[in-house]
């Protein structure tokens, strides 16, 4: 959310900012901004568009060093003065700064009274007023943002620019990321890894709280350079039109990555090695709690779902969001299971901190290795899903089910999971990656349902026990890149309420896998039918002929891994109404990747 890009070194910096700000696009997309030093002076280009207009306002700008932005908007409209990066009245301190300042109104008041006019109506100006004034009574530009950033609360990941000290940037952080690409005298600075790895491997995660001062030779920060496996085709389209379909179309190679070494034939069962749990611990869990935002919710209802059915443990999942706010009773014999792709959504990491504080046993489902839940969990699942950029996720939901279909079947094998089952469910997890291969080639059957239904206003997405998280990740997906209001039911709820909204122009989504409630799912898409509304079903049942007005098949595997199956098609689905709508598939209106705010 908010993407930050910085560069010192010998180089032109504005091409290296700008490139770096295409990459973190998907952080943030409301608008954009450049700072540079040249010549002792400090030049900003900023606007409320996206990096491709900004790149041609900004041309071949002079200067080796600046700091860069890409927006996802907090405090303030989305305009071209509320754009970053931001400046000090004198023009001489540049900030960019992705998190919220919690108490900005009353350090922007207080600026006002000491007769500073602020132009913007954003809470990021109000540091580099702050800095501009400190820097007045501080040596170092380091020390001058550590004395203004003591009278600020809330979150920040920041980079700090001075026109006269034009070989160093200054960077903090607190609750929002920011790393350091060490390059061969010139160091890059960003808030994802994303913006670097064309340039350098060698990289430094700045811990919560750190301040340091970054030199085209030099940094000095507390953690130690490490190398990142990433590199930059990783993200790049290549031959895609867009990342979520280049993302999904990686879901066999992402799921093979995730079972790799994990699966064990000769014991039945799997290892999960980053846990650091052996069969004691293993048996002294007496529930397990998933929690995560969103998608990564909606994997964890999957989780909790495979955990009962497979270990007998009671298995819950709730919002990430909600936890801490609930006081919630933290229990000593409880798993918790924090579930994040970007392994740096605010919510579940207060979660994370707040189970922490209480004693809790949390372990961490996470795709980005470093990341500040990876770090807070301290042992955990990698998801392995390889960098996830679309806004919508797929193959990061698809690696948390399957991640949790091994948790679940280790869980049960050291307790009643008979040695039998669990060799079907170990070469049930080894056929996931042809079958959904086999799911994506019905690409063009399921393009062609989508065109059909593309013009509705509302749908309805139902499942009843495995299908109801499928159903809920089906509606989520359709939402948030096409627009259409989806909503999920429980199956059997319809009835209480919902059946009412049913007619002709309100197409549902049935997920019917064929388990021991196949025969309670045709009756419910009966009940929908002779109301008149359409129904495309989405199964691996041989469904009565004529049934459903549509029928988006997947391949059949053992009944507990069916939710990984058709959820597959769903993605699908939302993509190509997304598309036949025309939406800007990966960055959806109002939305960001990775939510490091509340
Ligand atoms: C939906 C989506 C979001 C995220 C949620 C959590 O496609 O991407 O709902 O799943 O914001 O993000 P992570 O997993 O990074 O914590």
């Amino acid at each position: 959310m908010c993407g930050i890009v910085g560069y010192v070194g010998h180089r032109d910096a504005a091409p290296m900012l700008l490139e770096g700000l295409q990459r973190l696009e998907y952080r943030g997309y409301d608008s954009a901004g450049v700072a540079l030093v040249h010549r002792g002076r400090l030049k900003t280009h900023k606007a409320a568009v996206r990096v491709r207009e900004l790149k041609e306002q900004v041309g071949k700008a002079p200067g080796v060093v600046g700091v860069a932005h890409t927006r996802w908007a907090t405090h303030g409209e989305v305009t071209d003065v509320n754009a970053h990066p931001h400046t000090d009245t004198s023009g001489r301190f540049a900030v960019v700064h992705n998190g919220i300042v919690e108490n900005s109104d009353e350090l922007r008041a207080k600026l006002s009274a000491q007769g500073v006019t602020l132009v913007s109506e954003t809470d990021t100006e109000a540091l580099a007023h702050m800095i501009a004034a400190s820097a007045e009574q501080h040596e170092t530009l380091e020390d001058a943002v550590r004395a203004a950033l003591r009278g600020v609360e809330g979150t920040y990941g920041l980079v700090v620019l001075d026109a006269r000290r034009p070989a160093e940037l200054v960077v903090a952080r607190n609750g929002s990321p920011i790393v350091l690409g060490v390059g061969e005298g010139e160091m890059f600075i960003a808030s994802d890894v994303a913006a670097l790895v064309r340039h350098t491997q060698r990289v430094v995660y700045l811990e919560d709280g750190e301040i340091a001062t970054v030199r085209a030779g030099d940094f000095e920060t507390s953690g130690r350079a490490e190398t990142v496996d990433l590199a930059d085709e990783d993200y790049q389209l290549g031959e895609f039109p867009d990342f979520m379909r280049k993302e999904m179309a990686e879901q066999p190679e992402a799921v093979r990555r995730a079972l790799r070494g994990r699966l064990d034939s000769r014991f039945a069962t799997a290892h999960l090695g980053g846990l650091r749990l052996d069969p004691r611990d293993l048996r002294a869990v007496r529930r397990v709690k998933f929690l995560g935002c969103g998608t990564a919710y909606y994997a964890g209802q999957i989780g909790a779902n495979l955990v009962e059915e497979l270990a007998r443990i009671p298995a819950d999942a709730e919002p990430a969001s909600e936890f801490r706010y609930r006081n919630p009773v933290v229990d000593p014999d409880t798993l918790y299971v924090a579930i994040s792709q970007s392994g740096e959504t605010l919510d579940t990491l207060a979660a994370v901190q707040e189970l922490k504080r209480k004693g809790g046993k949390v372990i961490g489902a996470v795709n980005v290795v470093g990341s500040a839940v990876a770090r807070e969990c301290g042992s955990g699942v990698f998801l392995h899903a390889g960098p996830e950029v679309s806004v919508a996720s797929t193959k990061a939901f698809t690696n948390m089910a399957v991640s949790f279909a091994m948790l679940a079947l280790w869980l049960g094998r050291v307790r009643d999971l008979s040695a039998a089952h669990g060799t079907r469910l170990v070469s049930a997890l080894q056929q996931l990656p042809d079958q959904i291969a086999s799911i994506l080639e019905t690409d063009y059957e399921v393009a062609a349902v989508a065109r059909k239904y593309a013009h509705a206003s509302h749908m309805f997405f139902i499942g009843r026990v495995r299908g109801w998280p499928v159903a809920r990740e089906g509606a989520q997906k359709l939402k948030e890149i096409s627009y259409v209001h989806a909503e999920a039911y429980q199956a059997a709820e319809l009835k209480h309420g919902p059946l009412a909204l049913i007619d002709a122009q309100m197409p549902s989504v049935v997920v019917v896998p064929r388990d021991e409630l196949l025969a309670k799912n045709i009756g419910t898409i009966e009940q929908i039918k002779a109301r008149g509304g359409p129904v495309i079903a989405v199964t691996n049942a041989d469904l009565p002929d004529g049934l459903a007005d549509a029928v988006l098949r997947v391949p059949r595997n053992e009944p507990e891994l069916d939710p990984v199956l058709l959820t597959i098609p769903l993605q699908m689905l939302a993509y190509h109404v997304a598309s036949a709508l025309g939406r800007d598939i990966d960055k959806p209106r109002n939305l960001a990747k990775s939510v490091t705010v509340e």
